[in-house]
């Protein structure tokens, strides 16, 4: 059964510190899908848990909107996605990126939207949403 959880934040902070605490309940091979528009704070969210595993290092972390890929070099690899300007599948495949799905490493996606019918099984979800300037809702939903 899937497990649905649902904070409220009031600000950047907050969000960077569920990023850190969704952290410890990733592994090798997780998988994180993020839903939502712009702005809604999926990057936010993804300093927080770059930050969670980067130990010491000060590691810069901005959407991949041109580039598609982050890679961060911390605890473990983490795959940083951005796919806004991917339009389908066959882009994503076209690129070689599904070989990220089974590597060593964590992969965080940004726009998931873009190819909701290709991720595993075991992708966790992050629905995000602007409720006003400051106030985001963000949903988890656990696959296990
Ligand atoms: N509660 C909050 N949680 C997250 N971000 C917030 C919050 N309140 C205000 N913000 C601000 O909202 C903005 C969120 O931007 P962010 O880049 O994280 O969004 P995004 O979803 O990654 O957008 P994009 O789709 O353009 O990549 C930041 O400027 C951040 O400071
Ligand atoms: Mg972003």
């Amino acid at each position: 059964m899937a497990k649905i959880e649902k904070i409220i934040t009031s600000s950047s902070e907050e969000t960077i510190k569920v990023g850190m605490d969704l952290s410890k309940n990733l592994r090798k091979g997780s998988i994180v899908a993020f839903l939502g528009d712009l702005g809604s704070g999926k990057t936010t969210f993804i300093k927080g848990v770059v930050k969670a595993l980067s130990e010491k290092k000060d590691i810069n972390v901005n959407s991949p909107t041109f580039v598609y890929l982050n890679i961060y070099d911390v605890k473990i690899p983490i795959y940083h996605f951005d796919l806004y300007r991917i339009k389908d599948k066959n882009e994503f495949y076209s690129h070689g990126f599904e070989e990220y799905f089974s590597s060593n490493g964590i992969c965080l996606i940004e726009w998931s939207e873009n190819i909701l019918d290709i991720l595993p099984k075991n992708t966790i979800f992050i629905k995000m949403t602007h409720e006003n300037e400051q106030v985001r809702e963000i949903e988890i939903t656990n696959a296990f």
